[in-house]
């Protein structure tokens, strides 16, 4: 049992410090910074989410949707935590199409929490003619989806370098070291202070990469800190269950033995008795 114990234990522990090493398994050079959210007790960063919002709306919006999020989720707790009407303020600058009317007739309206983000295109084929032939990809999962997640998508924002010589580009086509294949149909999306953040922090590049990826996590990801903190109260709990099963096996297991050495010993009367009745010394007795 105390084996089983340490087996659980240790398998625990590689579990939790896979967690926290998880984005680091495969060999590229990202760019290096800090993330509030790693680790099992990592949270997000709220300024840093409110910022990352707004330089997605102000700038990525325009080509890459967000289809998964609605608003409301911007004031859920552990996202950007947006006062209620601070998010009922956002969505009312969106339109969103509803309907039929009851002249059958689809229309226009404001949007509301619960409405899904608004976006840039109606479709695909609308996205990545508008383009060059490329396709913006959706944001709602975009983190997850690609290897490296929040270290390739800060990296890759600001991965944009001079074409080395001797490589021909077509128009439209950018350079960009941690793209795969090192091609890119998108311009460099970020430069020094493309936004004025409402909080007064210095629009400098490697900050709006850093708000939009942290942004880009949370909405792939919106019940991360939920869920951290569920799983770390599970394995507490299992900690405890299983200290207390380990105790109860103790306990119950040191009665059949005591049990037992009160049988071994009535056996061994009994064998003693028998012998010397029949007048054998009981040690030679086999
Ligand atoms: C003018 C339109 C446009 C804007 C604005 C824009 N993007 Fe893009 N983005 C694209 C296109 C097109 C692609 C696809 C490029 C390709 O496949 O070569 C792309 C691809 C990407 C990729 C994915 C690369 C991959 O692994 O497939 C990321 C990440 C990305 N954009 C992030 C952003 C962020 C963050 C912003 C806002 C700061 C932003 N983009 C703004 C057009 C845009």
């Amino acid at each position: 049992m105390l084996v089983l114990l340490n087996k659980i234990i240790i398998i625990i522990f590689i579990t939790l410090i896979n967690f926290s090493v998880h984005s680091e398994e495969i060999n590229v050079n990202y760019k290096k910074t800090n993330w509030s959210f790693d680790g099992i007790f990592g949270t997000f960063d709220r300024t840093s989410l409110q910022r990352g919002y707004q330089v997605y709306n102000e700038v990525c919006a325009g080509c890459h949707s967000i289809q998964y999020l609605s608003y409301r989720n911007l004031s859920e707790i552990g996202g950007p935590e947006f006062s209620i009407e601070e998010a009922k303020a956002i969505a009312s600058q969106f339109e969103i199409e509803d309907g039929p009317n009851s002249d059958g007739e689809m229309f226009m309206r404001p949007a509301r929490l619960s409405d899904k983000f608004a976006k840039p295109y109606p479709n695909i084929e609308a996205a990545t003619a508008a383009n060059g032939g490329a396709y913006p990809p959706d944001m709602s999962v975009l983190a997850k989806a690609r290897a490296g997640g929040a270290n390739y998508i800060y990296s890759l924002l600001l991965g944009y370098d001079e074409t080395p010589a001797g490589l021909e580009l077509d128009d439209g086509v950018y350079y960009n070291t941690y793209m795969p294949g090192n091609k890119i149909k998108m311009s460099s999306p970020l430069f020094d202070g493309i936004v004025e953040y409402a909080d007064g922090t210095e629009a400098t590049m490697e900050q709006l990469a850093k708000d939009v990826t942290t942004f880009l996590v949370w909405a792939s990801e919106p019940h991360l800190e939920s869920q951290k903190k569920m799983g770390f109260k599970a394995i507490i709990y299992l900690i405890i269950l299983l200290t207390l099963v380990y105790m109860s096996k103790q306990k119950i297991w040191s009665k059949l033995t005591s049990k037992k050495q009160e049988d071994e010993e009535m056996f061994d009367k009994v064998e003693r008795a028998v012998s010397e009745y029949e007048g054998e010394d009981p040690k030679t007795f086999k």
